[in-house]
């Protein structure tokens, strides 16, 4: 599975696109607002794959609150699949606990489903289909 974004929490999300961009030199290739999500969204080119700046739309969520006191905190990875629908049946038939049972909607056009920590050794993982029916 090849990566298809790194998120990042971040505190202020204009002087942290503006260090990616003006200072590291990352081109920025979409900006939205992830109403389910909760956050609003800047995708940044990393080569083949995406760095995903994400600022909480509500300063209590639980994204807002997992930042905690610090500037930014890696939020998620997301690894692109083939058919998630699919997978997601795989990994539920082989224990692991999904926080999504069904693909919705996610940045990007993305289909996207969250996996839980509890079985993915602490991290959060995302699983994306890229413009996914
Ligand atoms: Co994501």
């Amino acid at each position: 599975m090849k990566i298809d974004h790194v998120a990042l929490v971040v505190a202020d999300l204009e002087s942290t696109l503006a260090l990616y961009t003006q200072t590291l030199g990352f081109t920025p290739v979409y900006r939205e607002i992830i109403l389910d999500q909760g956050v609003e969204a800047v995708g940044l080119q990393a080569g083949e794959s995406i760095v995903e700046l994400l600022r909480p739309l509500d300063p209590d969520s639980p994204i807002a609150r997992f930042r905690g006191d610090a500037d930014g905190r890696m939020h998620h990875v997301a690894y692109r699949v083939d058919d998630l629908a699919a997978t997601l049946s795989r990994l539920q038939a082989a224990g692991i606990r999904l926080i999504d049972e069904t693909p919705r909607k996610g940045a990007h056009g993305n289909r996207i489903a969250f996996l839980h920590p509890k079985s993915t050794g602490g991290v959060l993982i995302e699983l994306c289909q890229p413009g996914g029916a």
